[in-house]
């Protein structure tokens, strides 16, 4: 939904190859740590390439709330912080909108200072499982009073008294690590994160990047994480690398667009977040990473991204997953496309995101005639070939982003139009991708098309 609530039913259809450079926003979770790391810093941060969609901006929203000094100066976003354990409490309820990345953030960075506040997000928010983050909260000594089920709206109280924590997480989290982590800032001593899957790791980056002490050492048990607490956060400057998983749009359309042939520069490839880029060149696309380089110690590179033509179906590896977790939407698209069969294994973490999107993808691909099979923690969909997805439906998009934005992609691709019940979402992490697209040469379209 739009954020005023009123839906924005959008369709595509197949037209001409997409040409040209796509330059695509901000990374996400990068955006949403330079607010929240700049609040608890002493000083001035500033941020350029903040990706300024709903998400990011709802978090710079409540770092206003909880005392920081936000606002944007021409280009540059400027951020004046608090300092660790500098919160307020906040005059009223924090929403956070569609964000579970910001809200979780968030109430790890407040849950170790004597404040109390309430958190609220939109419906697909207060569906989604908080007992994740309010668990290891609850070992710092926060308390978490929420609906049952560890729902939204949920108040929290801080720490009085904070003790430092070690925490194996129970699944492949970079939210949940995050907000340990964040919590762990304020906590005397040494705070330990252990998880046994390594996920993205913005975080630990960033804290470094701000001065505080963060080791992360790889070992039989796990990625160990440690983190001083009660640095001093030194102010920075941030430039936001683009987002890897927006980037995804553009080069899974290219490669299934007929005649396509899409630049995307500038694409942050951090090991914890490029998964989709490997999967696809294992499933044959026509992809390649030129002007490899490194900025702000990541690795970079343009994207060139060409129709395949041959593009065939795989076993994705689960270990994969966590690297990619946000990509399966839009590379079931992919796989739709695809001759043979693309399994994906060890993948339940789909099932708590904006949607459940296991079940939001399968739905929808089934209704565009695609042949999708699942269980809680796999599925397996069912190519049809080249040009050969039927498409023609109209799909639930669940206000998750990443389901409206992965079947327009796929109506570029279908015989008949795809259409969306409602669009909106898609303004929380891509607010230029109609724009981008159609500038590419889609043909998307608010409203319903009438379909074949
Ligand atoms: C994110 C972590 C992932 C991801 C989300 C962003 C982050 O969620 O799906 O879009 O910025 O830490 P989980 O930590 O729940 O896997």
């Amino acid at each position: 939904m739009s954020a005023h609530g009123t839906p924005i039913p959008m369709s595509s259809e197949r037209g001409g190859p997409l040409k040209g450079e796509a330059h695509v926003p901000g990374d996400k979770s990068i955006s949403h740590r330079s607010l929240i790391l700049g609040a608890l810093s002493v000083g001035e941060t500033k941020v350029t390439g903040l990706l300024e969609g709903q998400d990011v901006l709802d978090t710079g929203k409540a770092m206003r709330a909880f005392g920081a000094e936000v606002e944007k100066r021409g280009e540059t976003w400027h951020v004046h912080g608090v300092g660790v354990g500098g919160f307020s409490e906040p005059d009223n309820v924090i929403d956070c909108g569609n964000a579970g990345t910001g809200v979780r953030l968030i109430m790890g960075a407040m849950a170790t200072s004597p404040i109390a506040a309430t958190f609220t997000g939109d419906a697909s928010l207060n569906k989604r499982p908080m007992a994740r983050v309010t668990d290891p909260l609850a070992l710092f000594g926060a308390r978490a009073y929420g609906r049952s089920g560890g729902r939204l709206p949920m108040t929290i109280l801080g720490a009085t008294s904070p003790v430092p924590v070690r925490y194996a997480t129970p699944m492949p989290s970079a939210q949940v690590k995050s907000a340990v982590l964040l919590a762990g800032l304020n906590a005397p001593g040494e705070t330990v994160v252990i998880e046994r899957e390594a996920t993205r790791d913005h975080s630990e980056r960033m804290l470094t990047g701000f001065g505080a002490s963060v080791t992360t050492e790889d070992t039989p048990e796990g990625r160990v994480i440690t983190l001083v607490g009660r640095p001093e956060l030194k102010p920075q400057t941030i430039v936001v690398p683009r987002d890897p998983s927006s980037a995804a749009f553009p080069v899974c359309a290219a490669l299934i667009v007929e005649g396509s042939d899409v630049l995307v520069p500038n694409i942050g490839l951090n090991p914890t977040r490029a998964g989709l880029f490997f999967t696809l060149q294992d499933m044959g696309a026509d992809l390649t990473f030129e002007n490899m380089r490194e900025e702000g110690g990541e690795p970079v590179a343009d994207l060139r991204a060409r129709f395949s033509p041959n593009l065939k179906g795989i076993e994705v590896p689960p270990e994969r997953a966590a690297s990619m977790i946000d990509e399966y939407p839009v590379l079931s698209v992919v796989a739709a496309c695809a001759e043979g069969i693309t399994h994906m294994p060890g993948v339940k973490e789909l099932r708590v995101k904006e949607s459940d999107r296991i079940d939001a993808m399968a739905t929808g691909l089934r209704a565009a005639g695609v042949a999708v099979d699942e269980g809680e923690d796999w599925w397996t969909v069912h190519g049809c070939g080249r040009g050969a997805v039927p498409g023609g439906a109209t799909v639930k998009t669940h206000l998750d982003h990443r389901i409206a934005m992965s079947f327009l992609v796929l109506g570029m691709a279908s015989k008949a139009p795809m259409t969306l019940d409602d669009g909106g979402a898609i303004a929380t992490s891509f607010p230029i991708f109609e724009g981008l697209m159609t500038g590419l040469g889609a043909r998307i379209t608010r409203g319903a098309t009438e379909t074949a």
